[in-house]
């Protein structure tokens, strides 16, 4: 077993080797392996599947407040696990979601294949920020976070890595620490750094921290003009706008509640990503029940469900003029409601969203 989960270890790290040669230092196989510590991150893989719903595939997150966790100290990764067990950090969202990990090999796999992951991108340009670096060196951050952010040289995995961090997600942290919301900085300096930091400063920190360089820009591919030959016939296209309907159904609830479950987030990311790509599409989010209870509970049910979605999508910085919203008890079942498992199917919020999708088609092209 155990060497078995060495080999496979070892087959992660070449694949992960091939990627890396293409980002930046930081992900030499020595590196990687530093970070890994203990822990198999392919058994990590499958089992992170809830977390990457938040986290990302790869540990690069979607959401400015939720933090990328690629190529982040596993050992770290795991103390931050221990904190929110055992309250000592807390946080609406994450403390829940620690506690869907109840075995500790788990929590090690996990930790172990984000850290296995091509390092968060930090790739400041010469004009980026230079009073946040420089602030982030006179503050010393540098001592313990390392250049650039990006660790101690020495893989002190006690102080996280944070260049490549979020900034909405940074400047929280920071808030935090002032504020002792998160107290778990044993060598006492956090809070400390925190307080002494004005609110201009820690932004300025954050921004740096956060650099990314702009996408390279996009070579517009010219169109070669070919010699007209005169006998030819031209090509008529016509460019068809069609909505092509999009559904998201299953979000299921437990019986007689509103609340989501844990399970919903990860399909609910899903359509945050969707809205933001979108951003004109109005999404339609129907309640529904089973048929036990009266109309009148149902009505009140299904909606409280549709609700619970819409609060999610506003808090994940979804316009809430563009989400509609409707129960209908238990009008439109899916499944038999004379069985259980018919009836949990029943409990759900199916979402409508639609695209508008162009297609080119030939009208004329006669011999
Ligand atoms: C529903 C979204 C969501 C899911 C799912 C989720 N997380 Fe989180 N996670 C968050 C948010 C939000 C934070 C930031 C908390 C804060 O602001 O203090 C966070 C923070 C963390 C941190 C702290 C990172 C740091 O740099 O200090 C770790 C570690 C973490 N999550 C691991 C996990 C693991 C492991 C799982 C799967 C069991 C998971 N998360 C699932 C939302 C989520
Ligand atoms: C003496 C060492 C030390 C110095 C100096 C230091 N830090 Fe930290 N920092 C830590 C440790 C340790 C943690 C992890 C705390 C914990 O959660 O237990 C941390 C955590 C953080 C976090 C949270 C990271 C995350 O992923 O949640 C941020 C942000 C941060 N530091 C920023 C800074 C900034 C900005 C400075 C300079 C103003 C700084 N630190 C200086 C030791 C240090």
């Amino acid at each position: 077993m155990l060497i078995s989960n060495k080999i496979r270890t070892a087959t992660v790290l070449m694949s992960v080797l091939l990627i890396a040669n293409l980002s930046h230092a930081g992900d030499d196989p020595i590196e990687i392996s530093q970070r890994i510590s203990s822990g198999d991150p392919v058994a990590g893989k499958e089992k992170s599947t809830l977390c990457q719903g938040c986290h990302g595939e790869t540990g690069i997150s979607i959401m400015p407040n939720i933090p990328n966790l690629a190529g982040q100290w596993g050992a770290y990764i795991m103390r931050e696990l221990r904190d929110f067990w055992s309250g000592s950090r807390t946080d609406p969202i994450m403390t829940d979601m620690a506690g869907t990990v109840t075995s500790m090999t788990d929590a090690f796999d996990i930790s172990a294949y984000f850290a296995s992951q091509p390092q968060m991108p930090f790739e400041p340009t010469t004009n980026d920020n230079e009073e946040g670096k420089r602030l982030y060196i006179i503050y010393r951050c540098i001592s313990c976070h390392g250049e650039e952010g990006r660790g101690r040289p020495q893989n002190n995995p006690i102080f996280p890595i944070i260049g490549g961090q979020h900034k909405e997600y940074l400047i929280k942290q920071l808030d935090d620490f002032r504020t002792s919301m998160r107290d778990t900085d044993m060598s006492g300096t956090m809070p400390i750094l925190a307080k002494r930091l004005s609110a201009a400063e820690t932004d300025a920190i954050a921004d740096y921290l956060s650099s990314k360089k702009p996408p390279d820009p996009v070579e517009v591919a010219v169109p070669i003009i070919t010699p007209v030959v005169t006998s030819a016939i031209p090509e008529i296209w016509k460019t068809l706008l069609s909505d092509k309907p999009m559904m998201i159904e299953g979000t299921n609830f437990v019986t007689d509640s509103a609340k989501l479950k844990i399970i919903a987030y990860q399909q609910l990311n899903g359509l945050v990503e969707f809205a933001k790509t979108y951003s004109e599409p109005v999404i339609n989010v129907v309640g529904h029940t089973d048929s036990t209870g009266t109309v009148k509970h149902n009505e009140k049910l299904s909606l409280a469900r549709a609700e619970s979605v819409k609060a999610y999508l506003i808090k994940q910085a979804i316009a809430a003029d563009r989400i509609i919203v409707k129960g209908e008890a238990a009008n439109s079942p899916i499944a038999d409601n004379k069985t259980i498992t018919g009836r949990a199917k029943n409990r759900r919020v199916e979402i409508r969203t639609s695209i508008r999708e162009e297609t080119k088609v030939l009208v004329t092209n006669l011999p």
